[in-house]
């Protein structure tokens, strides 16, 4: 169920955006809360903005499910208020599905994007060269492509991952894994697109679920048949086509305005090939929610990513520590007060999973390292918006929007606004044990 923002407002009976009183008037995080009182503003309207729901009507963002995404309508609202020209050079960080590298594009902007995690690097990639598609071409290559699923040998996939061996009947994983194969005799870049289109299918062709943290398994679940799903993607792709045309009518399509992607780590900015400093930066790192990417993605990185578990695990611990299984070196430790108050709070609680102190410092530690990078590589007066989510656990609320934005000033950025876009609820469990509290989602607007 989708709630009302204002409806959600009223039932935690929220107030202010900066709620001193969750806290004990002398800690870091109510200090926190008054420093930057002057800089909150709600604006709830962004809500619907925030997530990847407002991506489901827009061409080619729609094909491709990326929970974690936010939409095209953010990011143009983002360009404008920023007042973007094809003189800048946007940069996402964490680019994901690629939505503001996408939308940049459409406005005419040059950008650059990467991404550690290799669906998110491919799909980034993949999304903005179905603009070159002319109608009719895929339907007419998937007629060709059909018939060649049957004759093609099954192609090798991470079979030793546990949840491979679970999700699929025994004919869709045959039948997958044959498709897979006559996707790969194709030339680029139709490869590659029928490879995204391949991806998407997958979650609908299995016994599986991503939602919120796991990919769940669902005995119950009646899987969609391969080449029907894929079929209807098709449809979907050639409607797409013919409404681009319509839409984005005018925009030409050249070499300097399709998006520079490189699968990367932005912890360390030091070997991307920027064109000039980029002048700004539209993203949403992970969130601090213990979800993990590799799980949820798992049936796309094992179809094509990752040759076995060990190579999926690499990855698991590759990628931005946000995750509970996330490792933390000896000699690390919170790199703020307030994360250091709230991971010695959380240690003297019995906490359903122990890990989760870790996880907190381990992911500021990683956020303070990314912070620095992007200071580096901007230009002077660059300007920066940051999706992110405050999470609570044990009861114990992380202002990450606060933190995030305090380790930005340390470092030389102006913080301009904290905007408020969603509030969210907390789990059944918590609201039962700690009471009901608002969780801010905050939109961070930093300058260089
Ligand atoms: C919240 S998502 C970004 C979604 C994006 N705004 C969109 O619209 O699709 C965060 C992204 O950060 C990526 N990521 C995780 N660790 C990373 C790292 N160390 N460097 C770069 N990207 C990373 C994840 O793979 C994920 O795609």
């Amino acid at each position: 169920m989708k709630l009302d923002q204002h409806f959600v407002g009223k039932l935690f009976n929220v107030k202010s955006p900066h709620d001193v009183t969750l806290y004990p008037s002398d800690s870091e995080r109510a200090r926190l809360e008054r420093n930057f009182r002057g800089k909150f503003k709600e604006e709830l309207k962004l809500g619907a903005f925030v997530s990847y729901s407002g991506n489901k009507k827009i061409p080619f963002l729609r094909l491709y499910r990326y929970k974690e995404a936010f939409s095209y309508n953010l990011v143009k609202e983002f360009l404008k208020r920023f007042e973007a020209t094809e003189q800048d050079y946007v940069f996402d960080p964490f680019s994901g599905l690629g939505t503001t590298l996408f939308t940049s594009m459409l406005s005419g902007i040059p950008s650059i994007g990467i991404d550690k995690l290799p669906i998110a690097y491919f799909v980034s990639m993949t999304l903005p060269k179905f603009l070159l598609l002319k109608e009719g071409e895929m339907k007419k290559l998937w007629e060709k492509l059909k018939k060649w699923v049957d004759e093609s040998d099954p192609a090798d996939v991470a079979l030793d991952v546990p949840i491979m061996r679970n999700a699929f009947s025994e004919e869709n994983l045959l039948l997958l894994r044959k498709m897979k194969s006559a996707i790969l005799k194709l030339d680029s870049p139709y490869k590659e697109l029928f490879l995204l289109l391949f991806f998407s299918i997958l979650e609908e062709c299995s016994f599986t679920s991503k939602d919120g943290q796991f990919l769940r398994l669902k005995k119950d679940k009646q899987p969609s048949h391969p080449i029907e799903a894929m079929q209807r993607k098709v449809v979907q792709v050639e409607e797409d086509v013919s409404n681009a045309k319509l839409l984005y009518s005018g925009l030409t399509i050249d070499e300097n305005i399709i998006p520079k992607v490189e699968y990367g780590d932005t912890r360390d900015l030091s070997n991307v090939e920027f064109e000039k400093e980029p002048t700004i930066i539209i993203t949403s790192p992970p969130y601090a929610n213990r979800y993990d990417y590799t799980r949820t993605y798992a049936l796309e990185l094992c179809f094509h990513f990752v040759r076995n578990f060990e190579e999926l695990k690499a990855i698991r611990y590759g990628i931005l520590r946000s995750h509970i299984e996330s490792r933390l070196l000896d000699d690390e430790y919170p790199p703020h007060p307030a994360v250091k108050e709230v991971v010695e709070l959380l240690k003297s609680k019995k906490l359903n999973n122990p890990r989760i102190p870790h996880m907190l410092t381990a992911y500021f530690v990683d956020m303070a390292q990314v912070i620095e990078q992007w200071h580096k590589v901007l230009s002077k007066g660059a300007k920066v918006a940051v999706v992110v989510d405050n999470v609570r656990f044990e009861g114990e609320m992380v202002p990450v929007d606060l933190i995030l934005s305090e380790m930005a000033e340390n470092v030389g950025f102006n913080v301009k606004e904290i905007i408020v876009a969603r509030y969210k609820g907390n789990s059944s469990q918590q609201m039962k044990k700690y009471g009901r509290v608002p969780v801010r989602e905050s939109i961070l607007i930093w300058e260089k």
